[in-house]
């Protein structure tokens, strides 16, 4: 009897045990297990900064070998906050909640900053997240404050929300193609108030930026500027491109992500159409390298020798999964989705553990024209590997 019931054991130790080496060696589970690992290690990079240098509240990237740290000002504030929110929706583990608690708090002074267009970026990343999995109402409260000082920069005779104040010897009223991504917490406003006035800014930007903001093939400019008294276009330029004619492959990205988000809110089918010709342009362009990781410009003079943009090809992933779902193009944007995102986390772009500051992705570009963070990581990069992880997840599990 004794011996039976040993046996008994003993099969059912194997059992769970084959179960559970299964499951560890699953490539979903390792890389998991990377990037938990590597994010841990990113959290004791942080830790002594932030108590060194407090309005120093999140990494960006690696300058000259050493992390570099932002206050909250910096348009990258929310991201790492977002990345434990992430990490959180992955694992479950009341570790990345706390964390991502922890660091989104920090940030809380920029629902009143007006002087930059950068509030989603910075807020809805971070706050968002946030108030999606928790409901917490001070989160709420928060966000709506920043949707209100961001309509603070809407002038209704551009019909847009300003970007930058910077180099106003430059631009009267720049509007960058960027700016798209801020208009997700507008939407996100007008449910949660049942005021219309946050969605009907947020269209009014995406379709001045539908009509002014493209070429015929459907590449964006960065910068469009416009007379804030009559509303015309003054002028169509670069910033952190190569030239004005050129395209900026963040920026396409941007775009990419921009109006496939805004049909979801809209349900307008002219923003679909516009992400489908954007989605077309990128995946159809002979300078698309094979892994589908844009060189920094797609019109880079030196092509193939010029510094890729993974953060660029981030944002495309995370764009393409959720572009796929509304598309007749599913398969081929489902597939080149997949495809970037196998790239991403091959062993040339994925950091080693325990390398890279914590910082998952090697190989972004954040402004080649200003020879700064030219091939290094940047925490944008990894939100959007994060976002995409999900996103494919959500995929495998329909
Ligand atoms: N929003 C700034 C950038 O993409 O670099």
């Amino acid at each position: 009897m004794r011996n039976k019931s040993f046996v008994i054991l003993l099969l059912a130790f194997l059992f769970i045990g084959a179960c559970t080496q299964n499951k560890d060696v699953s490539p979903q589970a390792k890389l998991v297990s990377h990037l938990k690992k590597q994010l841990s290690f990113a959290l004791n990079q942080i830790e002594p900064l932030l108590q060194n240098e407090n309005d120093l509240v999140a990494p960006r990237t690696i300058e000259e070998g050493a992390l570099r740290m932002v206050p909250s000002s910096d348009w990258t504030s929310g991201f790492f906050a977002g990345e434990l929110w992430q990490m959180y929706q992955i694992t479950k583990d009341t570790f990345w909640r706390k964390e991502a608690m922890k660091y989104t708090t920090l940030l809380e002074q920029e629902k009143f900053n007006a002087k930059t267009h950068d509030m989603g970026f910075k807020m809805f990343c971070s706050y968002g997240q946030g108030y999606a999995i928790t409901k917490n109402p001070h989160y709420r409260d928060v966000l709506l404050q920043s949707a209100e000082t961001l309509i603070s920069r809407f002038n209704p005779k551009v019909g847009c929300i300003r970007s930058w104040d910077h180099n106003s010897d430059k631009w009267d009223f720049p509007v960058i193609i960027d700016n798209m991504m801020n208009l997700e917490l507008l939407f996100w406003a007008a449910k949660e108030t049942c005021d219309s006035t946050y969605k009907e800014i947020a269209v009014s930007h995406a379709l001045k930026t539908l009509q002014n903001h493209f070429r015929e093939d459907y590449s964006t400019f960065h910068v469009v500027d416009y007379d804030p008294e009559t509303g015309e276009v003054e002028g169509r330029t670069t910033h952190q491109g190569y030239s004005s004619g050129s395209t900026w492959a963040r920026g396409q990205a941007w775009a990419l992500y921009g109006f496939t988000m805004v049909y979801r809110e809209t349900n307008n089918p002219v923003f679909l159409e516009q992400a489908e010709n954007i989605a077309d342009f990128i995946l159809a362009h002979p300078r698309l390298p094979e892994d589908l990781v844009p060189f920094w410009d797609f019109d880079a003079p030196a092509i193939p020798d010029e510094p890729r943009d993974a953060s660029a090809a981030t944002i495309m992933a995370s764009a393409l999964y959720e572009l796929a779902e509304y598309s007749p193009n599913r398969e081929e944007y489902l597939s080149a989705a997949n495809k970037i995102f196998e790239s991403l986390k091959s062993d040339k772009y994925l950091a080693k553990q325990g390398t890279n500051k914590g910082f998952l992705l090697l190989h972004s570009t954040g402004s080649k024209p200003h020879d700064s963070e030219v091939d290094v990581p940047l925490v944008y990069a990894d939100y959007y590997f994060l976002e995409s992880f999900i996103r494919r997840n959500n995929y495998c599990n329909h």
